[in-house]
């Protein structure tokens, strides 16, 4: 028996009609940030590990996560778990201009436990200013990623937005956090306890019920700042109220990866699950692009889970699978080549066609014809074969009508 095969674990494949909301939800992400000078940035699926060693060597995505192997050549190659890295590289590369605006939309990859909302291939839609240190940046990248799931018709999503300063404020907080969960080491559950000694910013991801009141009493990040860095998220701040952008303060918003400095954000959809529904999410690295060789570029962006936001779609019922495809389904039982022919001409005409295979029966070339979507059935039998004509049958209520061949596109045109 031949073996049978399934998507790998935490794996999906999407066919139709699904797909069909991948590509609307692509293309309204695309005009979106088109729209507002972001060029397109194409990078490669996999590049030099070290590459992704720079997201932070302590975070999950490095030391659990990475999709890493040799290749034929001896490279230590990896499969990007995030764009940012690659988008960054590129950019040291290339050098375009700054500000570099930058969308992408592709398949990441990160070896997490599979659940509903976390899989090992997901799907980002993201986009990246490179090379400005204006808050006026980091608001216009949120409010259109905000704009972007109000586009779908998503209502129940909200904003939490935070600073982490720059990378000469931290040391001084980390200290001070450290020595706030040692004092309670006896709190802590062992997972966190393992987390205080790699990255002890990272306890306060923790979710954990036991844990929730020290955390909450831990010292506050945004209390560490330095002035310059305060008074950008203020900025940051004014800007989003300005142009009517709803948002909370999130004073324990700590992101999965090393590189952020300043302005971090994330969406999250009420309608999900709490575990699963951070929509999207991002923020400044104004180092980044140094640690890959380049000038200083302080930049910032985001990316946001395609699977996440069409399942927040769902649980909001807004951003239905598009309808039909096709408006006309041609039906021939004189054998085919009439419908070779007549499928063509139409096609070439403008419209939308489908029609059957294999010289089916009338019956089973109607039924095709009602689940294709179509709003109407050109039928050619061997009557309007004979006598030039071909019958156009409403499939959405009407009554059909039988019309001279050679007027065939502007008939149609008129059910349309
Ligand atoms: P991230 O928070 O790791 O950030 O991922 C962004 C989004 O990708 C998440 O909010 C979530 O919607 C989705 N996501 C992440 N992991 C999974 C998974 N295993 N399964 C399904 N969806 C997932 C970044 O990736 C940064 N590169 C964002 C960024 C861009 N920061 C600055 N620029």
């Amino acid at each position: 028996m031949a073996p049978q095969f399934s998507a790998p674990i935490g794996t999906r494949d999407v066919l139709a009609p699904e797909s069909a909301r991948w590509s609307a939800l692509a293309a309204s992400f695309h005009n979106q940030f088109s729209s507002a000078g972001y060029g397109l940035v194409l990078t490669p699926i996999f590049e030099d590990l070290n590459v992704f060693l720079r997201v932070g060597e302590h975070t999950e995505i490095v030391t659990k996560e990475m999709y890493d192997f040799e290749d034929k050549g001896g490279r230590r190659i990896a499969l990007r778990p995030e764009n940012t890295a690659s988008v960054v590289r590129a950019f040291v590369e290339h050098r375009p201009l700054t500000p570099w605006k930058a969308l992408y939309l592709g398949p990441q990859f990160r070896y997490e436990k599979p659940q509903a909302g976390r899989l090992r291939q997901f799907h980002q839609v993201g986009a990246e200013v490179l090379g400005t240190m204006d808050p006026d940046a980091d608001v216009e990248i949120i409010s259109l990623l905000d704009g972007f799931y109000r586009s779908l018709g998503l209502r129940r999503v909200r904003l939490m937005v935070n600073t982490l300063g720059d990378a000469g404020d931290r040391p001084r907080y980390l200290e001070v956090l450290s020595a706030h969960f040692t004092a309670n080491l006896d709190v802590l559950t062992e997972q966190s306890r393992a987390t205080l000694a790699r990255n002890p910013l990272r306890v306060l991801d923790s979710k954990r019920p036991q844990e929730r009141d020290l955390i909450e009493a831990a010292p506050k990040l945004v209390d560490f700042v330095s002035d310059e860095a305060a008074a950008h998220f203020e900025r940051v701040q004014t800007g989003l109220t300005r142009i009517g952008v709803t948002f909370e303060l999130a004073p324990r918003l700590v992101r999965g990866l090393d590189y952020y400095t300043r302005t971090t954000f994330e969406f999250a959809a009420d309608a999900l699950d709490s575990a699963q529904n951070a929509v999207g999410g991002g923020g400044r690295y104004d180092g980044l692009a140094e640690e890959f060789g380049g000038p200083p570029t302080p930049s910032i962006g985001f990316a946001a889970g395609v699977e996440r936001i069409l399942m927040a779609c769902d649980a909001e019922g807004v951003f239905a699978v598009p309808s039909a495809t096709v408006d006309v389904f041609v039906v021939d039982t004189t054998g085919g080549q009439e419908a070779l022919t007549l499928t063509h001409e139409l096609r070439a005409a403008g419209l939308r066609v489908d029609r059957a295979f294999d010289a089916r029966s009338m019956k089973s070339q109607m039924k095709s014809a009602d689940r294709s979507g179509a709003s109407i059935a050109v039928l050619i039998g061997t009557d309007e074969l004979a006598a030039g004509n071909v019958t156009l049958r409403p499939l959405r209520g009407g009554e059909q009508i039988t019309v001279p061949r050679t007027q065939i596109v502007p008939e149609i045109r008129k059910f349309l």
